[in-house]
Protein backbone atom coordinates (compact mmCIF):
# COMPACT_ATOMS: atom_id res chain seq x y z
CA UNK A 1 0.00 0.00 0.00
CA UNK A 2 1.03 3.96 -0.05
CA UNK A 3 2.73 3.46 3.02
CA UNK A 4 5.49 1.15 1.43
CA UNK A 5 5.48 3.23 -1.55
CA UNK A 6 6.36 6.68 0.70
CA UNK A 7 8.44 4.87 2.84
CA UNK A 8 10.37 3.33 -0.06
CA UNK A 9 11.08 6.73 -1.49
CA UNK A 10 11.38 8.87 2.02
CA UNK A 11 8.00 10.42 1.84
CA UNK A 12 5.91 10.71 5.22
CA UNK A 13 2.74 8.98 5.00
CA UNK A 14 -0.13 10.54 4.05
CA UNK A 15 -1.91 13.58 6.06
CA UNK A 16 -3.96 12.29 8.66
CA UNK A 17 -7.13 14.28 7.05
CA UNK A 18 -6.59 12.58 3.38
CA UNK A 19 -6.43 9.31 4.96
CA UNK A 20 -9.76 10.28 6.66
CA UNK A 21 -11.53 11.67 3.59
CA UNK A 22 -10.48 8.20 2.05
CA UNK A 23 -12.53 6.26 4.59
CA UNK A 24 -15.86 9.12 3.12
CA UNK A 25 -15.09 10.15 -0.25
CA UNK A 26 -15.39 7.10 -3.47
CA UNK A 27 -12.77 6.77 -5.86
CA UNK A 28 -13.46 9.76 -8.14
CA UNK A 29 -11.42 12.38 -10.42
CA UNK A 30 -9.45 14.66 -7.14
CA UNK A 31 -6.66 17.39 -7.52
CA UNK A 32 -3.84 17.59 -4.67
CA UNK A 33 -3.02 21.13 -4.18
CA UNK A 34 0.31 21.59 -3.12
CA UNK A 35 0.86 18.34 -3.32
CA UNK A 36 4.88 18.48 -2.53
CA UNK A 37 6.29 15.11 -3.65
CA UNK A 38 3.00 13.68 -3.64
CA UNK A 39 2.56 11.86 -0.22
CA UNK A 40 -1.32 12.13 -0.53
CA UNK A 41 -1.16 12.15 -4.20
CA UNK A 42 0.37 8.76 -3.67
CA UNK A 43 -2.09 7.45 -1.23
CA UNK A 44 -5.32 8.53 -2.91
CA UNK A 45 -4.30 6.99 -6.18
CA UNK A 46 -3.58 3.62 -4.16
CA UNK A 47 -7.28 3.71 -3.25
CA UNK A 48 -8.01 4.09 -6.71
CA UNK A 49 -8.68 8.42 -7.20
CA UNK A 50 -7.46 9.55 -10.58
CA UNK A 51 -5.49 12.28 -9.08
CA UNK A 52 -4.24 15.29 -10.31
CA UNK A 53 -1.43 16.83 -8.15
CA UNK A 54 0.30 20.28 -8.57
CA UNK A 55 2.73 22.28 -7.06
CA UNK A 56 4.81 25.34 -7.88
CA UNK A 57 8.23 23.94 -7.22
CA UNK A 58 9.19 22.23 -10.06
CA UNK A 59 11.83 19.84 -8.30
CA UNK A 60 8.44 18.60 -6.07
CA UNK A 61 7.04 17.67 -9.47
CA UNK A 62 10.01 16.06 -10.89
CA UNK A 63 10.35 13.57 -8.18
CA UNK A 64 6.97 12.85 -8.08
CA UNK A 65 7.00 12.00 -11.81
CA UNK A 66 10.05 9.71 -11.08
CA UNK A 67 8.32 7.94 -8.39
CA UNK A 68 5.06 7.24 -10.77
CA UNK A 69 7.59 6.45 -13.60
CA UNK A 70 9.28 3.89 -11.29
CA UNK A 71 6.31 2.30 -9.61
CA UNK A 72 4.35 2.25 -13.31
CA UNK A 73 1.33 4.26 -11.26
CA UNK A 74 -1.21 5.16 -13.92
CA UNK A 75 -3.34 7.71 -12.32
CA UNK A 76 -1.33 10.32 -11.32
CA UNK A 77 -0.72 13.19 -13.16
CA UNK A 78 2.04 16.13 -11.49
CA UNK A 79 1.70 19.56 -12.73
CA UNK A 80 3.76 22.74 -12.05
CA UNK A 81 1.21 25.47 -11.46
CA UNK A 82 0.71 28.03 -9.07
CA UNK A 83 -2.06 28.48 -6.80
CA UNK A 84 -2.30 31.81 -6.80
CA UNK A 85 -3.57 31.98 -10.21
CA UNK A 86 -6.63 30.63 -9.57
CA UNK A 87 -6.96 29.34 -13.02
CA UNK A 88 -8.16 25.63 -12.74
CA UNK A 89 -8.83 23.94 -15.93
CA UNK A 90 -10.99 20.71 -15.05
CA UNK A 91 -13.61 19.85 -12.20
CA UNK A 92 -13.18 17.57 -9.81
CA UNK A 93 -14.91 15.12 -7.28
CA UNK A 94 -12.53 16.08 -4.84
CA UNK A 95 -9.90 19.13 -4.13
CA UNK A 96 -7.48 18.60 -1.15
CA UNK A 97 -5.41 21.43 -0.47
CA UNK A 98 -3.88 19.97 3.04
CA UNK A 99 -1.28 22.87 5.03
CA UNK A 100 -1.01 24.92 1.52
CA UNK A 101 -2.95 27.65 1.66
CA UNK A 102 -0.53 29.66 4.32
CA UNK A 103 1.94 29.92 1.75
CA UNK A 104 -0.45 31.52 -0.95
CA UNK A 105 -0.60 35.14 -1.77
CA UNK A 106 -3.58 36.38 0.97
CA UNK A 107 -4.76 38.51 -2.11
CA UNK A 108 -5.14 35.91 -3.84
CA UNK A 109 -7.28 33.73 -1.39
CA UNK A 110 -10.39 34.41 -2.01
CA UNK A 111 -10.02 33.95 -5.56
CA UNK A 112 -8.08 30.50 -5.06
CA UNK A 113 -11.11 29.25 -2.92
CA UNK A 114 -14.12 30.68 -5.39
CA UNK A 115 -11.59 28.43 -8.29
CA UNK A 116 -11.68 25.80 -5.95
CA UNK A 117 -15.30 25.79 -5.50
CA UNK A 118 -16.35 26.51 -9.21
CA UNK A 119 -14.50 23.20 -10.32
CA UNK A 120 -16.05 21.17 -7.75
CA UNK A 121 -18.41 18.73 -9.65
CA UNK A 122 -22.11 18.72 -7.55
CA UNK A 123 -22.11 16.82 -4.57
CA UNK A 124 -18.23 16.92 -5.07
CA UNK A 125 -15.87 17.49 -1.63
CA UNK A 126 -13.33 20.03 -0.69
CA UNK A 127 -10.88 19.05 2.13
CA UNK A 128 -8.77 22.49 3.40
CA UNK A 129 -6.69 22.06 6.72
CA UNK A 130 -4.51 25.60 6.93
CA UNK A 131 -2.88 27.58 9.48
CA UNK A 132 -5.21 30.33 11.72
CA UNK A 133 -4.16 33.75 13.94
CA UNK A 134 -6.23 34.37 16.39
CA UNK A 135 -6.61 36.56 19.57
CA UNK A 136 -6.42 33.12 22.09
CA UNK A 137 -3.42 31.96 19.97
CA UNK A 138 -1.67 34.21 17.96
CA UNK A 139 0.19 32.01 14.72
CA UNK A 140 3.52 31.96 15.80
CA UNK A 141 4.92 31.41 12.35
CA UNK A 142 5.16 34.52 10.20
CA UNK A 143 3.24 32.58 7.65
CA UNK A 144 1.65 35.16 4.41
CA UNK A 145 -1.89 33.79 4.97
CA UNK A 146 -3.86 32.56 7.67
CA UNK A 147 -7.56 32.14 8.32
CA UNK A 148 -9.35 34.25 11.33
CA UNK A 149 -11.91 32.35 13.27
CA UNK A 150 -14.96 31.10 11.50
CA UNK A 151 -13.40 32.78 8.06
CA UNK A 152 -13.05 29.60 6.53
CA UNK A 153 -16.90 27.76 6.97
CA UNK A 154 -18.26 31.49 6.34
CA UNK A 155 -16.51 30.90 2.38
CA UNK A 156 -18.40 27.37 2.19
CA UNK A 157 -21.94 29.13 2.78
CA UNK A 158 -24.37 26.63 1.23
CA UNK A 159 -22.12 23.66 1.66
CA UNK A 160 -22.68 20.75 3.85
CA UNK A 161 -19.84 20.58 6.15
CA UNK A 162 -19.19 17.44 7.24
CA UNK A 163 -16.22 18.21 9.39
CA UNK A 164 -15.38 21.74 11.05
CA UNK A 165 -12.95 22.85 13.63
CA UNK A 166 -10.48 25.01 14.51
CA UNK A 167 -8.47 23.20 17.30
CA UNK A 168 -5.43 23.89 18.72
CA UNK A 169 -2.25 21.94 17.09
CA UNK A 170 1.11 21.62 18.37
CA UNK A 171 4.04 21.92 16.01
CA UNK A 172 7.63 20.56 15.73
CA UNK A 173 9.17 22.94 18.28
CA UNK A 174 6.76 22.99 20.83
CA UNK A 175 4.97 26.23 19.38
CA UNK A 176 0.60 25.70 19.55
CA UNK A 177 -1.36 27.34 16.59
CA UNK A 178 -4.77 26.57 15.63
CA UNK A 179 -5.95 24.81 12.48
CA UNK A 180 -9.25 25.00 10.33
CA UNK A 181 -9.85 21.43 9.35
CA UNK A 182 -13.01 21.31 7.21
CA UNK A 183 -14.12 18.61 4.94
CA UNK A 184 -16.99 20.07 2.63
CA UNK A 185 -19.45 18.88 0.26
CA UNK A 186 -21.17 21.07 -2.90
CA UNK A 187 -24.79 20.94 -3.18
CA UNK A 188 -25.53 18.47 -5.76
CA UNK A 189 -27.57 20.84 -7.81
C1 LIG B 1 3.69 22.29 3.75
S1 LIG B 1 3.69 21.72 2.10
C2 LIG B 1 2.23 20.72 2.14
C3 LIG B 1 2.32 19.61 1.16
C4 LIG B 1 1.12 18.64 1.13
N1 LIG B 1 -0.13 19.29 0.83
C5 LIG B 1 1.00 17.85 2.40
O1 LIG B 1 -0.05 17.81 3.04
O2 LIG B 1 2.02 17.23 2.76
C6 LIG B 1 3.16 23.14 1.17
C7 LIG B 1 3.32 22.95 -0.33
O3 LIG B 1 2.68 24.04 -1.00
C8 LIG B 1 3.46 24.37 -2.13
N2 LIG B 1 3.14 25.74 -2.52
C9 LIG B 1 3.37 26.88 -1.83
N3 LIG B 1 2.95 27.94 -2.53
C10 LIG B 1 2.42 27.47 -3.70
C11 LIG B 1 1.81 28.07 -4.83
N4 LIG B 1 1.68 29.40 -4.92
N5 LIG B 1 1.40 27.28 -5.83
C12 LIG B 1 1.53 25.94 -5.75
N6 LIG B 1 2.09 25.30 -4.70
C13 LIG B 1 2.53 26.06 -3.68
C14 LIG B 1 4.90 24.20 -1.64
O4 LIG B 1 5.80 24.08 -2.72
C15 LIG B 1 4.76 22.93 -0.80
O5 LIG B 1 5.02 21.79 -1.57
Amino acid sequence: MSADINSRYGLNPAHSEVVKTGEIVAPCKALDMGCSNGRNALYLSQLGFNVTAVDNNPDAINMLRQIVSEERIDNIEALVYDINDAALSGDYGLIACTVTLMFLNPMRVDAVIENMQSHTLPGGYNLIVCAMNTNEHPCPVPFPFTFKTEQLRDAYKGWELLKYNEDLGTMHNGAQLQFATMLARKPSQ
